[in-house]
C-alpha cells in the first residue's frame, strides 16, 4: 500500500517507517523537519501541502503520526498545537476521505485521559485507565488538542465510513522524564513498563495492527502500551505499597534490581490496561516488565531505548510550525 506517515522525522517515524517499508509498503514520510525516511518537507497545517503530497505520491491511506506533544509545550503556542494537531488532522482526514481511502490512523496519548487530579495522585488507590474512562478532562493544550484530534476522527468515521483507529500510546520516548526527580532515568523506565512505558519498536508495530485491522473495526480508540501483570483490584495496594504488589507477581525483583543499584517504586498512581487493543487488535507488545528482569538476570541490553539528549526534531521545523499560525 502508498502510506503516508506523518512525523516521520520524529521518534516513532524513524522507527515505523523502516516496518513499514519491510511488510512492503511504499511509504512517504512527511515532516516539517527533514530525516532519511522523510520525502516531504511540509506541514500537515498546510491544506495546500496536504493536497499536493496526496496526488504527487498517489497515496491509498494515512498514519497520521506527526504532532506537537508534551516537550513542545514550552517551545510553542498554544495556537501552534491547534493548527498542528487539530487542523492538521481535519486536512489528512478530508484528503482521505476525498481519495476514497478505506483506512486511517492517528497517533493519540494516554496523556489525554490525565486530569490535574489524577496526575496530582490525590486518590488512595491508583486509577486504573482504560478506554471507558471517563470523563475526560485533559491537562494542557497538548491533551486538549489530542483529544479533539479524536473526536474529529469520530467524527469523520461516522460520516463516511472511512475505517479510522485513533492510538493512545503511553510513553516511548527515549529522553529523561521532565521532572528529573529521581530514580536515574534507566531505573525510572524500567520501573513504567509495569503501568505506562512501551517500546518505540511496539509503538510502531501497535500502528501496523492498526493499520491491518481499520477497515474491518470501522472506528475504535486503543490504548497502546505493555501489558501490565497488575489488576484492577491492586489498585489500593499499589497506592498504599506498590513495592510490596510488584514482588507478589516478581519475587526475583528485589534481588534484581539491588544488584544494579534500582529501587522499586513505593507508589504507583494510574495503571493503563491495553487489554482490549489485544483482543480487538491482535496485538501484544513484546517488551513488558518479564523482559526488563530477564535481560537483568543474564545481563543482555536492556530492552528499551534511552537517550538523554533527545530533542524533538520539531524544533528544527520551528519556522514551518510558526509559519501555520502566522
Ligand atoms: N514520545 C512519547 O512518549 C509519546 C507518548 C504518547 C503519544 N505520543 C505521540 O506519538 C506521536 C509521535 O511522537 P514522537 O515521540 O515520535 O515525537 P517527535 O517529536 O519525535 O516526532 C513528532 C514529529 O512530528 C513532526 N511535526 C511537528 N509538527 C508538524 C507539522 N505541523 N507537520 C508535519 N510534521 C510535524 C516533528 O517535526 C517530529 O518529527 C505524536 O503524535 C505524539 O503525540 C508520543
Amino acid at each position: 500500500m502508498r502510506v503516508l506517515l506523518t512525523g516521520s522525522t520524529g521518534w516513532l517515524g524513524r522507527h515505523l517507517a523502516p516496518r513499514l517499508a519491510a511488510l512492503g509498503h511504499e511509504v512517504t514520510g512527511l515532516d516539517v523537519a527533514p530525516g532519511p525516511h522523510t520525502q516531504v518537507i511540509g506541514s500537515v497545517a498546510s491544506r495546500t501541502t496536504v493536497d499536493r503530497v496526496f496526488a504527487d505520491h498517489s497515496i491509498e491511506s494515512v498514519i497520521h503520526a506527526g504532532a506537537l506533544h508534551k516537550p513542545d509545550i514550552s517551545r510553542f503556542p498554544a495556537q501552534a498545537f491547534i493548527d498542528t494537531n487539530v487542523t492538521g488532522t481535519l486536512n489528512l482526514l478530508e484528503a482521505a476521505v476525498a481519495a476514497g481511502h478505506d483506512r486511517f490512523v492517528m497517533t493519540s496519548t494516554t496523556s489525554l485521559m490525565i486530569s490535574q487530579a489524577i496526575r496530582d495522585e490525590v486518590s488512595d488507590h491508583a486509577i486504573w485507565l482504560d478506554e471507558a474512562h471517563a470523563p475526560l478532562q485533559p491537562r494542557n493544550i497538548y491533551g486538549v488538542t489530542k483529544l479533539a484530534a479524536e473526536n474529529l476522527c469520530r467524527q469523520m468515521q461516522g460520516e463516511t465510513g472511512m475505517g479510522v483507529i485513533v492510538l493512545r500510546t503511553s510513553r516511548f520516548f527515549p529522553e529523561d522524564d521532565d521532572t528529573h526527580a529521581p530514580p536515574p532515568a534507566d531505573n525510572l523506565k524500567a520501573n513504567e513498563f509495569l503501568h505506562r512505558r512501551l517500546t518505540v519498536e511496539d509503538a510502531a508495530d501497535a500502528h501496523i495492527a492498526a493499520l491491518e485491522k481499520a477497515p474491518e473495526i470501522g472506528f475504535g480508540v486503543y490504548i497502546a502500551s505493555a501489558p501490565t501483570p497488575f489488576q484492577r483490584s491492586d489498585c489500593a495496594g499499589l497506592k498504599r505499597d506498590a513495592a510490596a504488589v510488584i514482588r507478589h507477581y516478581f519475587p526475583e525483583a528485589d534481588a534484581l534490581y539491588a544488584a544494579r543499584g534500582w529501587i522499586l517504586p513505593d507508589t504507583i498512581g494510574r495503571v493503563y490496561d491495553a487489554s482490549r487493543t489485544e483482543q480487538d487488535l491482535g496485538f501484544r507488545p513484546a517488551t513488558d516488565f518479564g523482559s526488563v528482569l530477564s535481560a537483568l538476570k543474564t545481563g543482555a541490553p536492556l530492552p528499551f531505548q534511552h537517550d538523554s539528549g533527545y530533542v524533538s526534531p520539531s524544533t528544527l521545523g520551528a519556522a514551518l510550525v510558526s509559519e501555520d499560525c502566522a
